[in-house]
């Protein structure tokens, strides 16, 4: 004879199986049309004098959308969705790049394997150029995905975030430079940014420097510090200014950044 059923009291409970998402719903006024959004960035670049010329405009895929909350008691952001399947730039779109226009070129670390191909094709032609011409490059490890990895070894100046020095079990800036600078080739300079911390540096000749952070009256809006940071960087650098000064002049404009609600009035 089967089992009786369970009397009703042991049976009132529904279970449900799915996943938990927090919804954060943003009221507007309008939102864009369909297909607005890469006329919008485009008039944004231009507006801020970033020449476009070079965007490879993907077939298919969306313009990656983030939605990120910003923390006004502290600065502090969260990314909370960030959602994109649009194809990465191919080394075959950096084919059409004519390098002697440019004395620097940077990557933001995405999809390697490609961009170490880009980055061999401006060693190449570094190598047919007197020194004055060749092209200076830098990329950016801010991604924990392991596949990123192998960009220490490429550039002339390498940034390694928090997260990534982090991710690899270091506890300091300076304990993350000591790791990672035999990662990095010969005559190469390791930078890392530390948030309130500030950043430290190892320059060619293995020379250490640190910048502490300079921190804004109110810190209001932190989201893209390491972004200005980086860009302020390579703005020192480019023009001639030592380790020591492009770290410091990049805490400078970072600070500022973190002390206005998004870009505008930093400079
Ligand atoms: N709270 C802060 N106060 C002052 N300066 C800050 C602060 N947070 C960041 N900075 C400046 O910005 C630089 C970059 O910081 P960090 O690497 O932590 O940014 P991040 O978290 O990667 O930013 P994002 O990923 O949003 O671009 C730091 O070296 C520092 O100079
Ligand atoms: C990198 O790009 C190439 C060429 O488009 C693609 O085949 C490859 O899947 C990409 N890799 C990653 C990790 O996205």
């Amino acid at each position: 004879m089967a089992a009786p059923p369970p009397p009703p009291a042991a049976r009132q409970k529904i279970l449900c199986v799915g996943l938990v998402c927090l919804d954060i719903i943003s009221v507007v006024e309008a939102y864009p049309a369909e297909d607005t959004d890469t006329s919008f960035l485009v008039a944004d670049f231009r507006r801020r004098g970033v020449d476009v010329a070079h965007v490879a405009w993907q077939p298919r895929g969306d313009v990656p959308c983030a939605c990120c909350v910003v923390n006004a008691a502290s600065g502090s952001r969260t990314i909370v969705l960030y959602d994109t399947d649009l194809p990465d730039v191919t080394a075959r779109d950096f084919e059409k790049v004519d390098l002697s226009q440019y004395k620097w070129i940077h990557w933001e670390g995405r999809n390697a394997s490609e961009q170490v191909k880009m980055m061999d094709r401006v060693e190449e032609h570094n190598r047919a150029q007197p020194p004055g011409r060749r092209v200076r490059t830098s990329v950016e490890v801010e991604k924990t995905r392991e596949e990123l990895f192998q960009l220490f070894g490429h550039g002339d100046v390498v940034f390694v975030s928090k997260d990534v020095a982090r991710h690899l079990g270091y506890g300091s800036a300076a304990e993350a430079l000591r790791g990672l600078r035999g990662r990095v080739r010969q005559g190469a300079t390791l930078i890392c940014a530390w948030g309130e911390a500030g950043a430290d540096a190892v320059g060619p000749g293995g020379e250490l420097v640190h910048s502490d952070a300079f921190p804004p009256d109110a810190v209001v809006d932190t989201l893209g510090a390491g972004d200005t940071f980086n860009a302020a960087v390579i703005f020192a650098l480019s023009e001639g200014q030592s380790l020591q000064e492009a770290i410091t002049f990049g805490c400078r404009v970072a600070g500022r950044k973190c002390g206005v609600q998004g870009y505008d009035g930093i400079v």
